[in-house]
């Protein structure tokens, strides 16, 4: 079934400012909020704007989500581990719920997406004040109204996943970096992935949204912006403006923004265009995500991952060849149902081949409605747990020395702030995303200086800043 991408009009949303203003006046509104965010950037955005909608209605910041009137958990589903993290914490604070009653607990995200979730949450959570998922986030301050003219509790998951909604307001945890979405979804059902099913399908934003967005965020000051889409190489692919993703990031980058990078790209779509526009534009910071998931032919091919190793291992040489000091990143997957030894020892191939600067490592993790957990050969816990180790344990070896053959280089670094160990150190990112820290003064944050690196731990950078 196709169901069809509905934009939200401008009088839906009014109408939903009209509700925001309606809490604000409610005699028993929360007037604390907290969030707690699991899982990927785009939930890390979803979450600033549910901040940005709490704080219209009224709402501040609580220090603790002990203190809160309200407590949103913006959940994740990618694995089985982010599900029981985030139904536990729910669990527990049920007990805070117990001596003060008035807190309301929210659950929204990609958890909630899936039917039989609602269905449990209403039967096994009975404290739970409110729950949305993904699609209808933007219907948070009329659920919210519901919830407590009624006193009842609301629990609302329309399939409703297609949508784009403009104007929301959005609270940004940082001055210097900030997200912007440029599409929502996924087309492409990776066997294992249940993102498409809960996210819904691919969906890009008109090209003017995006850039107004990002004019607006540099006016502001911030320095570095990372577009966010679950598959940003099909940008544009799915409307009639007929604007690519590569020159959507040459459009962004017109609007003087310091520093641009971006997340996800599928090996299977990256252009060479996207490539020629990384390495002719000073902008687009050298690092790239680029997840390989598996260094098998037969099970990328049993993932629906739709490229074979050859087809990744040339992308990467492309890469590297139009921009030498390029740093690649990358998710893998061990344990994928009927991996053998043999077929995961090509991962350890490939990662070594690759030479990645770092990677996300997971176990395979079914998830319920995916072809994969239908999948004979599911791989025993104790293997699993072996085979992770072990490519950790290549990938620190890789990391280690790559960072170490950085000592003597310049980088330039996007100052975020004091260092966790010393307010005499600040840190900040390369361009190639590695932490550095290095001694300097507060002046320095927000701005991107050259850092000469004189050392470095098992994944940041130490380094002194060149005068
Ligand atoms: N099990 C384990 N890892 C998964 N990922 C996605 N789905 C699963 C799953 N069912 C990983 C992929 C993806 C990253 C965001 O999460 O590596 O790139
Ligand atoms: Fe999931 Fe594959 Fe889409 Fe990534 S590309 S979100 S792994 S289905």
């Amino acid at each position: 079934m196709r169901d069809e991408i509905r934009r939200i009009t401008e009088e839906e949303m009014a109408r939903q400012r009209g509700f925001m203003r309606q809490v604000r006046f409610h005699p028993d509104r929360p007037h604390t909020y907290f969030i707690v965010t699991y899982g990927c950037q785009m939930n890390a955005h979803d979450s600033e704007t549910l901040a940005g909608m709490l704080e219209d209605m009224g709402m501040t910041p609580a220090a603790e989500r002990t203190q809160a009137d309200i407590v949103l958990h913006n959940t994740c589903c990618i694995r089985d581990n982010a599900e029981r993290k985030a139904l536990g914490n729910v669990t527990w604070l049920k007990e805070i719920k117990r001596e003060r009653p008035e807190l309301m607990i929210g659950v929204c995200g990609c958890m909630i997406q899936q039917e039989e979730m609602a269905k449990k949450l209403l039967r096994q959570y009975p404290f739970i004040d409110l729950a949305f998922g993904t699609g209808n986030l933007y219907r948070m301050p009329e659920y919210l109204l519901e919830a407590l003219e009624n006193k009842e509790r609301v629990i609302r998951v329309d399939r409703e996943e297609s949508t784009i909604a403009e104007g929301l307001p959005v609270r940004r945890e940082s001055a210097i970096k900030a997200y912007i979405n440029v599409m929502y979804g996924c087309n492409n059902y990776c066997s294992y992935c249940i993102v498409p099913y809960v996210r819904g399908r691919e969906r890009s934003r008109r090209t003017e949204d995006v850039l107004l967005e990002a004019e607006t965020l540099v006016k502001s000051g911030v320095k570095e912006i990372m577009l966010l889409g679950q598959n940003v190489n099909s940008y544009g692919l799915d409307s009639e403006e007929g604007v690519s993703f590569a020159q959507l990031l040459h459009r962004v980058s017109q609007t003087g923004i310091e520093r641009i990078r971006f997340m996800t790209s599928h090996p299977k779509d990256l252009s060479d265009e996207l490539i020629a526009e990384m390495a002719s534009n000073p902008a687009i910071a050298p690092h790239l995500h680029l997840p390989v998931q598996s260094g098998n032919d037969r099970i990328l091919h049993e993932m629906n991952r739709r490229y074979t190793v050859e087809h990744y291992l040339e992308r990467v040489q492309a890469l590297r060849r139009a921009l030498p000091q390029i740093g690649l990143t990358t998710d893998l997957i061990v344990a994928f149902p009927g991996e053998t030894e043999a077929e995961f020892q090509d991962t350890l191939s490939l990662v070594r081949q690759v030479r990645y600067d770092s990677a996300y490592t997971f176990i395979y993790s079914p998830r319920k409605g995916t072809r994969a957990a239908e999948m004979p050969g599911q791989i025993d816990p104790a293997v699993a747990s072996e085979r992770i180790e072990r490519l950790i344990a290549v990938q620190e070896g890789i990391t280690g020395e790559i960072l170490a053959g950085m000592r003597g280089s310049v980088a330039q670094v996007l100052v975020e702030g004091a260092s966790r160990r010393s307010a005499k150190q600040l840190t900040g990112k390369s361009g190639r995303n590695i932490n550095v820290n290095f001694a300097g003064n507060e002046a320095d944050i927000g701005k991107i200086i050259p850092v000469r690196i004189t050392g470095a731990g098992s994944n940041t950078l130490r380094g002194e800043k060149e005068e």
